[in-house]
């Protein structure tokens, strides 16, 4: 049967704790030599930008001896207007494995539905899960645990603070978010992970989310599809950034996250990026090591 990852969900606990290992595996340059997927071809459907996502996986794709085959949606034939469910069937039948980011997870759902072969997240609307295993890789390289670690994000509930709640509630991360009232991370999320027993909290203040934290994360105010919102976003949430003086209220060894792109000076100010304290190119970086662990996984 094949698998998909729509969500970090889809993966157990155990088999999450393999991939973290299994990615430092390959990071440190253990099975540098293993091509495991030698003669396979992996599709990449792209509905929005990316560098990282894209970039990584391709990268990730060739050094695990495979090809990577990318899709631009104008270019196919689901730009004229062939249906997803008839794209996900034609696709099964010449490749083993697929990366896409959309718009509605339901468009996902629809594609992994009609599909023979695993459909990767590669973001969307509502979930961000490889981003998530990086992060966790991350947090877990520079602090030496997860359990235990306080994550605090700062600004939209969005995809990404989606995936870290469900990626805190399989690790024992205890996750806050401070968010203006109307922009909280999506509710039938967070509220599985409370039931989970997951320690999840929402905030207004900042400053007061601050206080406790091994971790800031920050991720952008407006997201992809999101553009119309802008300037009513900018004015929201002007209270949310991570800056000098947040950084200042958290623990002294606090680490600085975000997913990048950035948009420096709005969610985020350039000193705080550019901190000792921030660690985003190394998460960034993580994201090629976590997917090629993931792509072993998944992809037979
Ligand atoms: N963090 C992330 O997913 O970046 P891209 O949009 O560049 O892929
Ligand atoms: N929340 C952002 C993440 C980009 C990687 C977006 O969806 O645009």
């Amino acid at each position: 049967m094949k698998r998909d990852f729509l969500t970090l969900k889809d993966l157990s606990r155990e088999e999450l704790d393999a991939l973290l290992k299994k990615a430092s595996e390959l990071k440190s340059g253990k099975d540098a030599n293993q091509c495991l997927l030698i003669g396979k071809s992996i599709g990449l459907l792209f509905e929005k930008a990316s560098t990282r996502t894209r970039i990584s996986f391709q990268v990730g794709i060739y050094e695990l001896g495979a090809q990577a085959i990318y899709l631009n949606p104008s270019e196919i034939q689901l730009g004229r207007g062939e249906t997803i469910e008839d794209t996900a069937r034609v696709l099964s039948r010449y490749l083993q494995g697929i990366i896409i980011r959309t718009f509605t997870h339901q468009k996902l759902e629809r594609f992994a539905q009609n599909s023979a072969i695993p459909v990767i997240n590669g973001l969307t609307d509502l979930h961000h899960p490889c981003q998530a295993l990086a992060d966790l890789l991350t947090i877990k390289e520079k602090k030496g645990k997860l359990k235990g670690v306080h994550l605090t994000y700062i600004g939209d509930g969005n995809n990404v603070a989606n995936s870290l709640i469900e990626a805190s509630a399989m690790t024992g991360i205890h996750f806050t978010i401070a968010c203006p009232k109307g922009y909280e991370p999506n509710g039938t999320i967070y509220k599985k992970a409370r039931s989970e027993g997951a320690i999840v909290k929402i905030v207004r203040n900042p400053k007061e989310a601050a206080k406790a934290a091994d971790v800031l994360y920050a991720d952008v105010w407006v997201s992809m599809g999101q553009e119309k919102e802008s300037a009513k976003r900018e004015k929201l949430f002007k209270g949310y950034q991570l800056n000098k003086r947040l950084l200042k209220l958290a623990k002294p060894d606090v680490i600085v996250m975000h997913c990048l792109p950035a948009h420096r000076g709005e969610e985020i100010t350039d000193e705080v990026i550019d901190s000792p304290q921030s660690v985003v190119f190394d998460q960034a970086e993580n994201r090629l090591h976590t997917q090629k662990a993931l792509l072993e996984l998944l992809i037979k």
